[in-house]
């Protein structure tokens, strides 16, 4: 992501100590995820390219579980603990006593479930508040019901925010709402934290409150709008589905607009965490998750499902799932094929329709057409596997390789039981169980002799439909029964 060129705030603290009650869940609020990220990974990320010296960030429930994510996320993000939920305000001030040699300049407040931001919201609030004493990020919303209202001066700069429930009826009619997203002096803002009360319905200490006791000091408040849709606080499972669908529409018009084509981008999901290149084609229902890099002129789907897997230039992948795989140049897969950890398919590869492959490396042009399980295996460039193989690579107790060389043809049906190693331009017979290695350049036979048994039919099912279909067939030899 680009820098922006707005002064780097010196801290931005994340408002994150809340149960989040109506979400029904175990798991805190913040920790629950839409397009790969969870709540609060999305409002890091979009600050992250404000470059703030410091990130602190507020945690109470589930405390131990934010820390976790924070580790994996952002590791240098500090924590404040705020034991009980006194207020917004409280939980500021527990964020600036945390960081006592934090000072100067600016403070971004963020709450921590706030996934729509857009870092591009952040520098606008930070651009417009540059010697004001706060600037608040608001919406105008159709129904503002629940949210804190803008109250503005003749002067369009804020006089007071004031919640939902210590509004007047004219307060209330006010559809320019307060986001929960602020910059503020840091200095002033620490200061102006000690003199606010609990004097509200809720008893709680307002971080709302500061911007009237700034404006009773004589200092500017400011107000920045910006779009509905980019302040959705997430509160209940229907609000994480809503956001989860904005974010989608969002992903999908970046990639769109950078060149990757989508039958029916309202069927795509793609998280914030994966990357696809121009000219490649997305047919209907993908979800693409993880780590997954889509490269140019792949075509995905329809009907597939890619996590933390690598899809080459070219390649073509049909009603599939995988995970954890390399699927190389102009390699195909699928229809209906199952990619597991450890799959690697060099270019031209191909792993066809009803195959299930775990841990198996194949080598270019290397086919495995049909009906297959290839278990922990290596197989060589140009080899092709009939349909039907199964590598049996458990014993019960442990997993084993088999490591097969290059352009070597297994025979349709054969079980190729690890470890075993079949060398190279070797071939194996239809319908073998094989259990030994197999020398470069031979053919591996391991089956029963067939015996046919003349007459059978006709002596032990006379009458049928098959004994009078037999007697009738030109070829019926009236014998004498080989072996009856
Ligand atoms: C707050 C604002 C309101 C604004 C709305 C936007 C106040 C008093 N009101 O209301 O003007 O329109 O956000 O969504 O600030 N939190 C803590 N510790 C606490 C209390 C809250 O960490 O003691 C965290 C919550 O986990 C949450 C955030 O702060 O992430 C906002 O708190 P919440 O109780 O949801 O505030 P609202 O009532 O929505
Ligand atoms: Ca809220």
């Amino acid at each position: 992501m680009s820098q922006f060129d707005v002064t780097p705030p010196t801290a931005v603290v994340v408002l994150a100590a809340g149960q989040g009650t109506r979400m029904k869940s175990t798991l805190p609020k913040v920790l629950h995820r839409v397009a790969g990220r969870s709540l609060l990974g999305h409002v890091l990320s979009s600050a992250e390219p404000l470059n703030a010296a410091n990130t602190i960030v507020v945690v109470g429930h589930g405390r131990e579980l934010v820390a976790e994510e924070l580790s994996a996320i952002a590791p240098t993000a500090t924590t404040a603990v705020q034991t009980e939920q006194n207020g917004t305000g409280h939980a500021v001030a527990v964020a600036l006593e945390s960081a006592p040699t934090v000072t100067g300049g600016s403070v971004l407040v963020l709450a921590g479930d706030t996934p729509l931001l857009t870092s591009q919201d952040l520098q606008n609030l930070i651009a417009v508040h540059a010697g004001a004493g706060a600037t608040i990020l608001t919406a105008r919303l159709a129904n503002p019901f629940g949210y804190g209202r803008i109250v503005r001066d003749t002067d369009a700069t804020v006089s007071a925010i004031v919640e939902e429930r210590d509004a007047t009826d004219e307060q209330r009619a006010i559809d320019e709402v307060n986001s929960g997203v602020y910059v503020f002096d840091l200095e002033l803002l620490r200061d102006a934290l000690t003199k606010i009360g609990t004097s509200n319905s809720q008893g709680e200490q307002y971080l709302t409150d500061v911007i009237g006791v700034l404006r009773d000091a004589g200092h500017v408040v400011r107000a920045v709008e910006t779009a509905e849709a980019h302040i959705l606080g997430v509160n209940d499972r229907r609000q994480l589905a809503t956001a989860g669908a904005v974010l989608r529409e969002r992903i999908n018009d970046s990639w769109m607009l950078a060149g990757v084509t989508m039958v029916d981008p309202t069927s795509v999901w793609i998280d914030s965490t994966v990357t696809v290149e121009p000219d490649a084609v997305i047919l209907p229902n993908v979800l693409l998750t993880g780590s997954t890099t889509i490269a140019a002129g792949a075509h995905i789907g329809p009907d597939s499902s890619l996590n933390n897997t690598a899809v080459g230039p070219d390649a073509s992948v049909v009603r599939t799932t995988a995970t954890d795989a390399v699927i190389g140049a102009k390699a195909t897969v699928g229809p209906y094929t199952y990619l597991r950890p450890g799959t690697v398919l060099e270019t031209g590869a191909k792993a066809g329709g009803f195959v299930e492959m775990k841990n198996a490396h194949l080598g270019e042009g290397a086919k495995v057409p049909h009906l297959s399980y290839v278990g922990d295996a290596t197989i060589g460039e140009g080899t092709n596997i009939g349909a039907a193989t199964v590598f049996v690579n458990y014993d019960g107790v442990a997993k084993h390789h088999t490591t097969i060389g290059s352009h070597v043809r297994v025979g349709s049906d054969s079980m190729l039981v690890a470890p075993i190693t079949i060398g190279d331009g070797a071939y194996t017979a239809a319908g073998s169980v094989i259990t030994d290695d197999v020398p470069a350049g031979a053919m591996a036979v391991a089956r029963a002799r067939q015996r046919n048994i003349l007459d059978w039919v006709v002596r032990r099912r006379p009458g049928s439909k098959s004994a009078q279909a037999a007697v009738a067939d030109s070829t019926h030899t009236n014998g004498s029964g080989e072996g009856a």
